[in-house]
């Protein structure tokens, strides 16, 4: 939220705002290996092409610096990755695509905007500024019998579809080439 509120200060489209919010939904869900590229597909059923493509490819434009932007290679990196870090070869081809690519800016932007969990983020924004962004991609669910409504907004999954959806999230796993890209 830190990330989408500095966007959305910053003037950014509600595309760049949106791709914030949601650019690293998989860490949520503990898929933490190729975060763009899982948190793309997660999301690209119910947000425009353009949001998802920024979420998937801001993964491999975090490694890269642009100073044409002010990007530049996080600090923490060296820490967290040492000095001689290269990164893999799929993230360097999708860098080099996405760099090239007309939505390049939409990713950049998230990294631009990016907040990492290590840096100071402040105070937290009240959720409430992203509902006309968050509503109309994810509409509340309607109550059924694999639903139970906790609030007049909120339900949430019965225990076995929940059980079914945390089953087929944990059994994701890298791959050693790379994820498939999107490349409309
Ligand atoms: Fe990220």
């Amino acid at each position: 939220m830190g990330s989408a509120k500095r966007a959305m200060d910053g003037g950014q489209d509600e595309k760049v705002v949106l791709a914030c919010l949601l650019h690293d939904i998989s860490n949520a869900c503990l898929i933490r290996t190729d975060h763009g590229y899982w948190g793309a597909q997660m999301i690209a059923p119910y947000v425009d092409e353009e949001v998802a493509w920024a979420v998937q490819y801001h993964q491999a434009l975090r490694y890269f610096a642009d100073p044409s932007v002010g990007y530049t290679y996080p600090e923490s990196y060296h820490r967290f990755f040492g000095e001689d870090f290269v990164p893999p070869d799929y993230i360097r081809r999708d860098a080099e695509y996405a760099r090239g690519h007309r939505w390049y800016m939409s990713a950049r932007n998230v990294t631009l905007n990016d907040i990492y969990f290590f840096d100071d983020m402040g105070e937290m924004p009240d959720p409430e500024i992203f509902t006309d962004l968050i509503v109309p991609a994810f509409p509340p669910a309607q109550p059924g019998p694999r639903f139970r409504r906790i609030t007049d907004r909120a339900y949430v999954a019965d225990d076995d579809l929940a059980e079914q959806l945390s089953l087929s999230m944990c059994s994701c796993e890298s791959r050693n080439t790379g994820p498939k890209a999107l490349r409309p």
